[in-house]
């Protein structure tokens, strides 16, 4: 077999083979598959597609490319949950442990955050002494006492998707249905867990930027985690505007905690319950419906917010924080965004917020930048809300005084204003199963 031979036979838009999709990456992952050919065979599969068949075949290709996680001996409830990205999103830091009081088994690997997004590794690890790297016997352990535990990756965790993301990154082959598909779903099919619930985002700051495109995404790859056994739930929800108020990651486990004990802003709550409800639908087998009250009764009783405490406990973190989030370290300086104008916020480009908070030191530009855990951006107003001149719309948090300036003009510039009121916009699109 010749890796020439099958570039070509998929940029004239044929079907590949089981035997040829294997071809490819156990020769990337080896090396004897060289980088230009391999973004060569991306970009015909950017342009020519593939086939359900095929997407499943590069997708068990790429999730057997390393270390899986068989999660059988904790059971038949074990619950993933994915999103594929977005600004304010802390959504896992309510579901997880919300799921977990519910009886649904949560033992999942989380990723960091990486240009715009944020990712709950980052969010996790900003709890003083929360370890995010637990050896496979101490994960399973704590799996199996408390039902909960969320990690970063193993080293050897899908390794062709960790040289096939950076290559696509830098080829201009990322947006390809197709490869974001098998890149997230061989993910978690390493990962292990028998159901799993994907948040496709859509909207300014997320990957697919309409409901459609989300849409098309969250079908294919439901189709392939469905035909490799895994029970799949797709969920498409707004991702335009910033979900919640709190963008930065202190910032967002204070969040999350709001949510826990029972508040917090009602956009996150609602997208908390919805996906915590299609969470214990899967593993419960009911209507999502019926899951909804038992949602909301483990968020006003308190159970949920125990379990978060239970797991930041046992991985090492201070829950005093949680009990008490004042006592999470304070920035050094806050700077408040007022309104150049009266009117009605009509759009916020929340990737733009997003590259604001990373500028005030909340995320990473490159993949080992340090993190300051407490920058971040409060927004007080967001879109839809009327606003007078001079109110105050965001609230900068940095130790960085020489970069609030810069952020400011980003919040600024990524605001539109209008002189009538919005419509409202859906926060949830539609559920795929
Ligand atoms: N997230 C992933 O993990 N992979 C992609 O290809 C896109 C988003």
């Amino acid at each position: 077999m010749r890796m020439y031979d099958i570039i070509k036979k998929k940029r004239d838009g044929n079907e590949l083979t089981t035997e040829e999709i294997n071809f490819f990456i156990s020769g990337y992952v080896d090396g004897s598959v060289p980088d230009y050919q391999a973004s060569a065979l991306c970009m015909a599969v950017f342009f020519s597609g593939m086939t359900p068949r095929e997407t499943t075949d590069l997708t068990l290709a790429m999730a057997k490319s390393g270390d899986m996680l068989d999660l059988a001996v904790l059971g038949d409830k074990t619950v993933d949950k994915h999103s594929t990205g977005g600004v304010g999103d802390k959504v896992t830091l309510v579901v997880a442990p919300v799921a977990a009081a519910l009886g649904c088994t949560v033992a999942k690997m989380s990723g960091r955050g990486l240009g715009h997004t944020g990712g709950t590794v980052d969010k996790l690890e900003s709890i003083p002494g929360f370890k995010v790297e637990l050896s496979s016997d101490e994960f399973f352990a704590q799996v199996k006492e408390i039902g909960i535990s969320v990690i970063g990756q193993s080293g050897n965790l899908t390794p062709a998707d960790k040289k096939l993301y950076a290559l696509r990154d830098v080829t201009a082959t990322v947006e390809s249905v197709p490869l974001i598909a098998s890149s997230i779903i061989s993910k978690k099919l390493a990962g292990g867990s028998r159901h799993i619930v994907l948040d496709v985002t859509c909207g300014s700051g997320a990957f697919m930027k309409t409901p459609a495109a989300a849409e098309e995404l969250a079908k294919a790859m439901v189709e392939i985690g469905t035909m490799a056994g895994r029970k799949m739930t797709a969920v498409i929800t707004n991702m335009d505007t910033p979900l919640g108020v709190n963008i930065g990651n202190i910032l967002e486990v204070k969040e999350a905690v709001d949510v826990l004990k029972g508040g917090g802003p009602a956009d996150l709550r609602e997208v908390c319950v919805e996906i915590a409800s299609l969470m214990y639908a899967s593993c419960f087998d009911c209507a999502a419906d019926e899951a909804r009250p038992k949602v909301l009764k483990v968020l006003e009783d308190g159970s949920a917010f125990e379990k978060l405490k239970a797991m930041v406990s046992a991985q090492g973190g201070d829950t005093a924080v949680l009990d008490d989030p004042s006592l999470f370290p304070a920035p050094q300086y806050s700077h408040e965004v007022k309104s150049p104008r009266g009117g009605f916020i009509s759009h916020m480009n929340a990737e733009q917020v997003g590259i604001a908070s990373v500028v005030l030191g909340a995320g990473r530009e490159k993949k080992d930048d340090p993190i300051d855990y407490k920058a971040g951006i409060s927004l007080l107003k967001k879109t839809g809300d009327a606003v007078a001149t001079g109110d105050t719309i965001a609230v900068l948090y940095t130790d960085a005084e020489d970069k609030i300036s810069q952020a400011e003009q980003m919040i600024l510039d990524a605001i539109e204003f209008s002189n009538d009121e919005p419509e409202d916009e859906k926060l949830i699109y539609k559920v795929i199963v």
